[in-house]
């Protein structure tokens, strides 16, 4: 079998047939959302990859700590064969795990980039000669089918990511995970914790001003793929606590009233002075709700390792 795979299980259009739906639904909604996947285009990939390095953006960093020196404990803990990436991107942190998975067989990385997927793949398939990549092209929020490959599984879901689903989103994917992993296999989750107000809004409207360009890109997608004329210039960046719910969120406000159209949704939005669309919502966690999300999709945290300032928690849990 040839060490590298790759499959494509979302049709080429669904992109664009998805889009369209989130930004009528999201811009005629009241009030006004847009969901955080349509970021990451090129240039929104980007971005993103310059805030993982800003001072004031710490999860990246503190997750990379923790795998850095729990790896082993990791590996020791799953003695995965197979290793389930969601969302990876780059696979760079994933790298840590990998080297001491000694265990592995098989890397299934996950992600709606094919060009990311195909380079971590042939750079991992030269380095470690027997392990098979069979990376797939998927949307790790829909049902996944994933190939037969040996237990135990351990499926991976790293960044924080989960926090930009809503709670009930997030049960729902917990479930998904859950359907993909036999009792005994495990999932490692990583989540940033709640902290002080001004270290958190720091880490979402930084002093060089990128995150406020990464939330801006998002006009830009909808400018290119539906033909729109938002101005980007014409909205604010706002990010904002929320103490109830505890989470980030990232707004753009319309400086002035203003009327953007969507020829390709043949829609007309009028925006009224100061009015805010919701980009992303960044969820903030603690332990025992980690504890309790999982557990109500069937899975029991059985290690939480943070990192020495206790900012961003990786969790282990295993399916009942
Ligand atoms: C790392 C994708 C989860 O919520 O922190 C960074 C993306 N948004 N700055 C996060 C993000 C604004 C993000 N994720």
């Amino acid at each position: 079998m040839s060490p590298f795979r790759l499959t494509r299980t979302l049709p080429e259009d669904t992109t664009g047939a998805a889009l369209r739906t989130d930004v009528r639904e999201g811009l005629t909604a009241s009030p006004r959302t847009l969901p955080p996947k349509w970021f990451y285009d090129a240039r929104g990939s980007e971005l993103f990859e310059e805030i993982t390095g800003l001072p004031e953006y710490y999860p990246t960093r503190a997750e990379r700590e923790i795998l850095r020196a729990r790896a082993g404990d990791i590996a020791a803990a799953s003695g995965a064969r197979t290793l389930v990436e969601l969302g990876s991107g780059s696979s760079e942190k994933t790298r840590y795990l990998i080297d001491a998975l000694t265990t592995l067989r098989t890397y299934v990385p996950v992600d709606v980039s094919e060009s990311a997927l195909a380079g971590a793949g042939r750079a991992l398939t030269a380095e470690r000669p027997g392990l098979e990549v069979h990376a797939l092209i998927a949307d790790f929020t829909a049902r996944l089918a994933l190939p037969a490959t040996p237990g135990p599984r351990l499926v991976a879901f790293l960044g924080g990511t989960i926090g930009n689903l809503l709670p009930a989103e997030r049960a729902a994917f917990l479930a998904s995970v859950r359907a993909m992993l036999a009792p005994g296999d495990a999932l490692l989750l990583g989540t940033d914790l709640v902290k002080d107000e001004r270290v958190l809004v720091r880490a979402y409207d930084d002093a060089a001003g990128v995150t406020a360009a990464f939330n801006k890109n998002v006009l830009r997608v909808i400018n290119r793929e539906l033909g729109a004329d938002f101005d980007p210039d014409a909205f604010d960046h706002v990010a904002a606590w929320d103490a109830r719910r505890e989470w980030i969120e990232m707004r753009l406000r319309s400086r002035a009233a203003q009327t953007v159209k969507i020829p390709a949704l043949e829609l007309a939005v009028d925006f009224a002075a100061g009015e805010e669309l919701r980009t992303e919502v960044s969820a903030k966690f603690r332990q025992e709700g980690v504890r309790e999300e999982l557990s109500a999709a069937g899975l029991d945290l059985t290690r939480w390792w943070t990192d020495e300032e206790g900012r961003f928690a990786l969790s282990l849990s295993v399916a009942r």
